[in-house]
């Protein structure tokens, strides 16, 4: 099979490496790619937006599947365009991608089907949010409604900063037309959890727990960014954790999108906040996560492109996922000064070290090829390194041990990746 992926990502790199091993591949594209993919995949310039460009390459090249990673070109239709052209794609379609791309539609889903969520208002004036935070408890979340590259939201202690935050969603429109429509949602504390599922419309797949760290500096602190490290499996989603939400969560969410008449198809990522109450849904994604895809898959046992087609062909539950007990660390090495100003083009060195060695792994993010062949840094998040152990604890020591075989000048990680599990 010949087989295309969209996007430029760890996440993407991720998916490509274990696409490669599938006994069905033959030869794997991706557009645009980046330099890590490249070693594995021929990259091709084209932008994961360009669906005409997109769907004349695949057509061209006869790909037989493809695979569309980010977000943004789901929720624009990505899959429908593919589909429209006679292509087999994985992915949801647009109809089914807005259980991501917009909150307050997933937080009606949410009410209507009786899945644990946190309270919540939508608004699409800025006074009717404003009176409505004059009574409000805080601290208080504020979500743009839209896709906001994960970072529309406002955790708001105050009410001084509540309403200062309507001001930068709805009126300043830091994310644009995001904006226009906000959820105001209650504040909830307990520990966070990704879950990935396999969808085929009918049947859902769960695959292993993982925990991502977000915030910039050690400890949880500094600014959001997309993601400084992962872990996998998360201890503190047991199995009776694991119970409620496949009884009260993913099945429920599968079946309310089959009753709205957007049949979901693809991956469906739950952000779950394990609460003193329960396990209650924080987001939907409808992709795989980044950097959680950089930990889950190095522990999968399938062939994923068995499992793209059984999600595509309505059989999955004919398929069993199978998972290796044991754990992923991932530690991203981003520029320093990510995720706000930082500098590019250094030259990357050190990848040799992961050559041969079973167990360790390098995606690439941010990186590029210079005119001179050499493997530079073009991006915040350059590279996320993975490292499996027989637990937790090895396989973080082993991920900061292959963290300091890369060397590239301003090289910035965070220290306690997966630090919490020393606490479970
Ligand atoms: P989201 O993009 O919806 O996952 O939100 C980004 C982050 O904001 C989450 O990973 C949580 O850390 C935090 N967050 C979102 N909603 C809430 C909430 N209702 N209560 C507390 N924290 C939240
Ligand atoms: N790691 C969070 C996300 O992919 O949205």
């Amino acid at each position: 099979m010949k087989v295309l992926i969209t996007g430029s990502g760890g996440r993407e790199h991720a998916i490509a490496w274990k696409a490669a091993q599938s006994s069905k591949v033959e030869k794997i594209y991706c557009a645009p790619g980046n330099a890590g993919i490249g070693e594995i995949a021929e990259c091709v310039n084209i932008g994961v937006m360009d669906f005409d460009g997109l769907t004349a390459f695949a057509k061209e090249k006869g790909i037989d599947l493809t695979i569309i990673g980010p977000d943004d070109p789901l929720a624009a239709g990505a899959a429908d365009a593919f589909e429209a052209a006679g292509l087999r794609v994985f992915g949801p379609r647009k109809n089914a991608a807005i259980l991501e791309g917009s909150k307050a539609f997933s937080k009606d889903l949410m009410k209507k089907y009786n899945i644990p969520t946190a309270a919540y208002e939508t608004f699409d004036s800025p006074e009717a949010a404003l009176k409505y935070l004059e009574t409000a408890d805080m601290p208080i979340v504020l979500k743009a409604d839209g896709l906001a590259l994960g970072k529309g939201v406002l955790i708001c202690r105050t009410r001084e900063e509540a309403e200062e935050g309507v001001k930068t969603l709805m009126l300043d429109k830091q994310f644009g037309s995001a904006g226009d429509r906000i959820v105001v949602e209650e504040f909830m504390t307990g520990r966070e959890v990704s879950v990935l599922s396999f969808v085929d419309g009918k049947t859902i797949k769960i695959m292993t727990s993982a925990q991502d760290h977000k915030r910039a500096g050690d400890g949880d602190t500094g600014l959001n960014t997309g993601g400084m490290g992962t872990f996998s499996p998360s201890p503190f989603y047991t199995k009776e954790v694991d119970e409620y939400c496949r009884k009260n969560i993913y099945q429920p969410t599968v079946d309310a999108m089959r009753a709205e008449g957007r049949e979901f198809k693809g991956i469906i990522f739950f952000g779950l906040m394990l609460t003193e109450k329960g396990p209650k849904v924080l987001e939907f994604n409808a992709r795989f996560g980044d950097p959680e895809t950089q930990v889950v898959l190095p522990r999968m046992k399938n062939d994923i492109v068995e499992v793209f087609e059984a999600c595509i062909d309505g059989t999955l539950d004919q398929i069993q996922l199978d998972f290796e007990d044991n754990a992923a660390v991932c530690v991203v090495l981003a520029s320093k000064g990510y995720p706000q100003h930082y500098e590019k083009g250094y030259p990357i060195s050190g990848f040799e070290a992961f050559q041969d060695r079973d167990g360790y792994y390098v995606f690439h993010a941010g990186s590029k090829l210079d005119e001179n062949g050499q493997i530079v840094t073009a991006g915040g998040r350059v590279l996320g390194v993975t490292a499996v152990g027989k637990d937790l604890k090895e396989a973080r020591k082993n991920a900061y041990k292959a963290a300091e075989w890369i060397h590239f000048e301003n090289k910035y990680m965070r220290n306690d990746i997966g630090k919490a599990i020393d606490e479970a």
